[in-house]
C-alpha cells in the first residue's frame, strides 16, 4: 500500500473520529473532509461547499485532487448510490453499493433477507396498506409491539407501542397522516424484544470480516434512558453485555447475512453495523446499518491500533484477507454527547462554545465535534442538535467516565444539555464484577 490523499464525506462526530483515526495513519499524505465542521479543521482540510449529496462535484474533486480513497460517513448518500457513482468514475471508495445499502435503506428488505437466511431477529409482518395493517393490530395478542416506517427516517421512524390504542394511533400517523413521508408508505409491525442492546461493527469486503470493538449507546434523551429517542446521547466501548459472544455473532448473524447477500448477487463492502438485542435466548438483530454508528465511532476508533487507512482500503479493494488481525487498546472509552437544549425537537444554534481548549488538553480526552462551525469572527459556535461527543479512556469504566465528565464540565454554552448517567450499565456490571 502506498501513500495517498484521502477524502472523508460527512460532517458529524463520526466523521471527526474517522478523520482523527485516519490522521494517525503514516500513509495519509493529505486528508480532506466534505463538508466537515468546526472541529474537523484541526485534523483535515474542510470543504464546506461540498455537500454529501453532491455526487458529481465530490467525484470531480476526487479526480482533480488525485484522491486515493474516499470514505463515506452517512447513510443517505450510500442508500442513494454514491459508491456506484464513484466506482463508475473509476474512483476507489469505501462503503456499500446502493443494492447492498438496502440493508439499512429498507427495513422490509433487511427483514426478508434475515428470514431467508435464518438470522435471529424479531418476528414481523410488512404492510403497504392501512386497512390490513389495522386489522392485524386489532387481532394482535401481545403488546408492546413495534411499528417501523420502512425507509430512512433519521432514527425516528420507530415507535414502541404499549397497547392496542397506541399502536393504532401510531399506524394512523405513519400511513394516513404520512408523518414520515414516503418512508412510512410501507410499515413493518414487529415483535417487541426484551433485553439489553449492543452494537457490533464489522468492516468487510464481502468475504473477510474485520470486527471492531463492541459498543453500547444511549439513545434516549433523558437520564435513566427515559424520553424520546435521539441519534445517541452517549456511548461506551466495549459493551460488557456482549463480551464473549463474538464468535456466535459472526457465525449466526454476520456471516449468514454476507453469504446470503452474495447468493442473491450482492457483494457487501464497507461497514456492516448490527444493532443487537441481547435477549435471554441470545443475540437477535434489531436492525442493520450500512455505515458507522454515531456516537459509536467516537468510542470505537480511539481504541483501534491498526492503520485505519489500510483496513478501509482493503475493504474497498477486496483484499481484507491480507490485513493483520484487529488490535485494540484494552482500556475502555466512554463518550458523552453535549447537545443543544430542545434536541431532538427544535433548538437554537449559533451559541459560542467556551472551554474547548482546556477540555481537549486533558489527559486521555478527545473532543469530537458534530454540530459546530467556525464563525467569521473567530471561536467555535453550536450548529446542530448534537454538538460534541467528549470521549475519554481510562483503566476501567469508572475512570473513563470520570475523565469524560471532567472534560464535559470544562465546556459550556448557553443552553447546553447532556445526560449525567452515560455508561451506567457498564458501571453497574463493573461494581458487581
Ligand atoms: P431501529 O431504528 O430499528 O434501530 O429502532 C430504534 C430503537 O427502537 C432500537 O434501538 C430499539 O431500542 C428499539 N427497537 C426497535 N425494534 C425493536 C424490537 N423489535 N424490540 C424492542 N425494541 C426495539
Ligand atoms: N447510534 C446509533 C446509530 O448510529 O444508528
Amino acid at each position: 500500500m502506498g501513500f495517498m490523499k484521502v477524502l472523508v464525506v460527512g460532517s458529524g462526530g463520526r466523521e471527526h473520529a474517522l478523520c482523527e483515526a485516519l490522521s494517525r495513519s503514516p500513509r495519509v499524505t493529505k486528508l480532506y473532509c466534505a463538508p466537515g465542521n468546526g472541529g474537523i479543521d484541526d485534523v483535515a482540510e474542510c470543504l464546506p461547499d461540498l455537500l454529501a449529496s453532491d455526487f458529481d462535484r465530490l467525484a470531480e474533486f476526487a479526480e482533480q485532487n488525485e484522491i486515493g480513497l474516499t470514505v463515506v460517513g452517512p447513510e443517505a448518500p450510500l442508500v442513494d448510490g454514491i459508491v456506484d457513482y464513484f466506482t463508475e468514475c473509476g474512483l476507489t471508495v469505501f462503503g456499500p453499493s446502493k443494492a447492498a445499502a438496502q440493508l439499512e435503506g429498507s427495513k422490509a428488505f433487511a427483514k426478508e433477507l434475515m428470514g431467508r437466511h435464518n438470522v435471529p431477529t424479531a418476528g414481523y409482518e410488512t404492510f403497504t396498506e392501512y386497512a390490513p395493517a389495522r386489522d392485524h393490530l386489532e387481532q394482535l395478542e401481545y403488546f408492546p409491539v413495534v411499528l417501523k416506517a420502512d425507509g430512512l427516517a433519521a432514527g425516528k421512524g420507530v415507535i414502541i407501542c404499549e397497547d392496542r390504542d397506541a399502536a393504532i394511533a401510531a399506524l394512523t400517523e405513519m400511513m394516513e397522516d404520512k408523518r414520515f413521508g414516503e418512508a412510512g408508505a410501507t410499515v413493518v409491525v414487529e415483535e417487541f424484544m426484551r433485553g439489553e442492546e449492543a452494537s457490533v461493527h464489522a468492516i468487510t469486503d464481502g468475504n473477510t470480516l474485520f470486527v471492531l470493538p463492541t459498543a453500547q449507546d444511549h439513545k434516549a434523551i433523558f437520564d435513566g434512558d427515559k424520553g424520546p429517542n435521539t441519534g445517541g446521547m452517549g456511548c461506551y466501548s466495549p459493551a460488557p453485555v456482549v463480551e464473549g459472544m463474538q464468535a456466535r455473532i459472526e457465525r449466526d448473524i454476520l456471516i449468514p447475512v454476507l453469504d446470503g447477500l452474495k447468493k442473491e448477487g450482492i457483494e457487501y463492502r464497507g461497514v456492516l453495523y448490527a444493532g443487537l438485542m441481547i435477549t435471554k435466548g441470545g443475540p437477535r438483530v434489531v436492525e442493520f446499518n450500512c455505515r458507522f454508528g454515531d456516537p459509536e465511532t467516537e468510542v470505537m476508533l480511539p481504541r483501534l491500533e491498526n492503520d485505519l487507512l489500510e483496513v478501509l482500503l482493503a475493504s474497498a479493494t477486496g483484499t481484507l484477507d491480507k490485513v493483520g488481525e484487529p488490535a485494540f487498546d484494552a482500556r475502555p472509552c466512554v463518550g458523552v454527547v453535549m447537545a443543544s437544549e430542545g434536541y431532538p425537537g427544535p433548538y437554537q444554534g449559533g451559541k459560542p462554545i467556551a472551554g474547548l481548549e482546556s477540555a481537549g488538553a486533558m489527559e486521555d480526552v478527545l473532543v469530537f465535534h458534530a454540530g459546530t462551525r467556525k464563525p467569521e469572527d473567530g471561536g467555535i459556535s453550536t450548529a446542530g442538535g448534537r454538538v460534541l461527543c467528549v470521549t475519554a479512556r481510562g483503566d476501567d469504566f469508572r475512570s473513563a467516565r470520570d475523565k469524560a465528565y471532567a472534560a464535559v464540565g470544562a465546556i459550556s454554552w448557553d443552553g447546553e444539555y447532556h445526560r449525567t448517567d452515560i455508561a451506567h450499565r457498564a458501571l453497574g456490571r463493573e461494581a458487581t464484577a
